[in-house]
């Protein structure tokens, strides 16, 4: 081997050892996601649990959410993309493994018993709500009745909880601000055509829909 060829041959070990490793090389493993989410059932394992900031809404229910969509929503905020200060904290010391791995095992674990669900109380604006749903196209994405996404990267939004539906709507359309905000591209679009009054009709719209998601609390497996 001549000089040249072995200097292009240690440019391309070279080049292998640097790859990314790329999600679709990533094998899931529910077991390490179980044992990894010690750390997320003191808020996401409490039926109805609270986060004050920025203001007090519940945190959003993780079990039944498509795998995609938990690593893309993780990865955002470990990007800094989506700013909520506590789930940066919390996704910063994930690496892509371990993401994978609490997905699989969130959206796999179920209530062997769970039946499709929303909040049990009709929307007290539900016309106003269709309206709204009609003029943005919403499941055009989120899937008929919001529970079905045309793309697994996208989440499942029926019977997911209207204080935190609102809280996410409301982020998409900050803008400026260090703690709080949301930056993607196709719901900040969508969001900044509502009110706040809106957004809160839309959320409890889709809150009542009867969804897969729900909080399992870890004393049920124990
Ligand atoms: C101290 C409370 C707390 C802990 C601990 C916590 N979370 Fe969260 N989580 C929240 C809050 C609050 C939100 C809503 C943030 C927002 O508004 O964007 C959230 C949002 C999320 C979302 C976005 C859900 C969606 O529908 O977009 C995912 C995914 C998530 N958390 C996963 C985890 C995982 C996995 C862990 C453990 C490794 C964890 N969280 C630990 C409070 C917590
Ligand atoms: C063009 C496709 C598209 C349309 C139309 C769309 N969405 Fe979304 N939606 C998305 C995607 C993609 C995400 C995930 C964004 C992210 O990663 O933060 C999302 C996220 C959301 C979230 C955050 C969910 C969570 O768990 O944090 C809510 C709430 C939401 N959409 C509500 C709506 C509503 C209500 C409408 C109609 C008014 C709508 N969307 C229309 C694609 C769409």
């Amino acid at each position: 081997m001549n000089k040249k060829a072995l200097f292009r041959c240690a440019l391309f070990l070279a080049a292998l050892l640097v790859q990314p490793v790329f999600a679709q090389d990533i094998k899931a493993n529910a077991a390490h996601g179980e044992k990894l989410s010690d750390q997320c059932v003191g808020c996401h394992g409490i039926k109805g649990y609270h986060a004050s900031f920025p203001e007090i809404y519940r945190v959003p229910m993780l079990f039944g959410q498509g795998e995609k969509y938990l690593v893309s929503a993780l990865s955002a905020y470990k990007r800094g993309e989506r700013k909520h200060p506590t789930m940066r904290g919390v996704a910063g010391s994930l690496n892509d493994q371990d993401m994978a791995d609490l997905a699989l095992y969130y959206s796999t674990t179920r209530t062997p018993s769970h039946v499709a669900q929303g909040s049990g109380s009709a929307p007290e604006h539900a016309d106003a709500a269709l309206e709204l749903v009609k003029k943005a196209g919403c499941q055009g994405c989120h899937g008929e009745n919001f529970n079905k996404p045309i793309d697994p990267a996208y989440p499942k939004l029926a019977g997911q909880y209207a204080d935190y539906l609102a809280a996410a709507l409301r982020a998409y359309k900050t803008e400026g601000n260090g703690m709080v905000g949301r930056g993607n591209a196709v719901m900040g679009g969508i969001a900044k055509q509502f009110s706040n009054a809106e957004i809160k009709v839309l959320s409890e719209y889709v809150a009542s829909l009867p969804g897969e998601l729900e909080t399992i609390p870890q004393k049920a497996f124990k």
